[in-house]
C-alpha cells in the first residue's frame, strides 16, 4: 500500500508557507494553476455558500436526499457556517490523520479572487481510493472552472498518495460527465437504479483516475475515451 511513500508533511508544510494562523495542526493548503485557486473554506465564505446552494442541481446532485430523492431544504446562512466549520475540523483531523477525508476546498477565480465553487473529498477509504465530488455556482458554469479544480484536486490526491481517486455521476448529468472526461477520468460502468430523484430511480456512472495510467495520458486532453456511452 502506498501510505509510505506519501509526502503528506512536505506538501502540507510547503502549501502552508506565508499563510497567516497556517501551522502542522492546522494546515491551509492552496492549490493553484493560476486561472483558479483552490483554498479552505472560511466562515466569511457563509453566504456564498448558502447563496450557491439555493440552485436546484447543486441540491439535487450534491446535497441530502431522503429515500423518495427529495432534497434537504436549502442551507441559510448558520447551516453553511456549521458545514464550513466541520470542513474545518476535517483538515485538523487531515494533520493526525495524512488521510484527508471529509475536506474541502473552496474554488476562486486566481485572477479576480472571486468566489466560484467547491470540491472536496467525499471520503478516503482504508485501501487508499478517494471519492471526490465538486459544484460550481450556477452564475460560473461553462468556463472551465469545475474541469481545473478536479484536476487540480486529483493531482494533489497523488502526490498524497491516492492509489484511485473515484467519482459517481448521475447519469443524465451531462455537464458532471463532461467534466469528469475532460479531467482525464476513465468510466469504468453504470450501476443501475442506484440513485433515487423524487420518487423515480435512476442510474450512476462510475469514473476513476488512476495515477500512473493518468499522469502518463495527461489528464487535460479531452476525448481520449471511447468507451463510455
Ligand atoms: C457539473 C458542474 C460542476 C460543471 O461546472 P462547469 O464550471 O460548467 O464545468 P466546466 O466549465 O469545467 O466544464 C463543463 C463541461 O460540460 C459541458 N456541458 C455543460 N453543460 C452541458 C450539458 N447540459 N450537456 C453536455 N455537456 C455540457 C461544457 O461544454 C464543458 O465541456 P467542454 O469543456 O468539453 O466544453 C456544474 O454544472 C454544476 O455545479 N452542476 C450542479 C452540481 C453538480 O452537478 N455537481 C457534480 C455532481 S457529480
Amino acid at each position: 500500500m502506498s501510505r509510505d511513500i506519501r509526502p503528506t508533511r512536505r506538501a502540507v508544510t510547503e502549501s502552508s508557507v506565508g499563510v497567516p494562523g497556517a501551522d502542522a495542526a492546522n494546515p491551509v493548503v492552496t492549490l493553484s494553476d493560476n486561472v483558479v485557486t483552490l483554498r479552505p473554506w472560511s466562515r466569511d465564505d457563509a453566504g456564498f455558500m448558502a447563496g450557491a446552494y439555493a440552485d436546484p442541481a447543486i441540491r439535487r446532485y450534491n446535497g441530502v436526499l431522503d429515500r423518495l430523492g427529495r432534497p434537504a431544504p436549502p442551507l441559510s446562512i448558520m447551516d453553511a457556517e456549521a458545514v464550513i466549520d466541520e470542513f474545518a475540523l476535517n483538515w485538523r483531523a487531515f494533520a493526525t490523520t495524512e488521510t484527508p477525508s471529509g475536506v474541502a476546498f473552496a474554488i476562486m477565480d486566481a485572477r479576480s479572487g472571486d468566489l466560484v465553487g467547491c470540491c472536496g473529498v467525499d471520503d478516503w477509504s482504508k485501501a487508499d481510493v478517494a471519492q471526490v465530488g465538486y459544484w460550481i455556482a450556477a452564475s460560473a458554469r461553462g468556463r472551465g472552472y469545475a474541469t481545473r479544480a478536479l484536476i487540480l484536486l486529483t493531482r494533489w490526491l497523488f502526490e498524497l498518495g491516492a492509489a484511485r481517486v473515484v467519482l459517481t455521476i448521475v447519469a443524465e448529468n451531462k455537464a458532471s460527465v463532461a467534466v469528469a472526461r475532460r479531467a482525464g477520468f476513465v468510466y469504468e460502468g453504470t450501476m443501475r437504479s442506484h440513485g433515487v430523484w423524487q420518487g423515480r430511480r435512476c442510474d450512476v456512472m462510475w469514473f476513476a483516475a488512476l495515477p500512473l495510467e493518468w499522469t502518463r495520458r495527461g489528464p487535460d486532453e479531452p476525448g481520449r475515451r471511447e468507451d463510455a456511452p
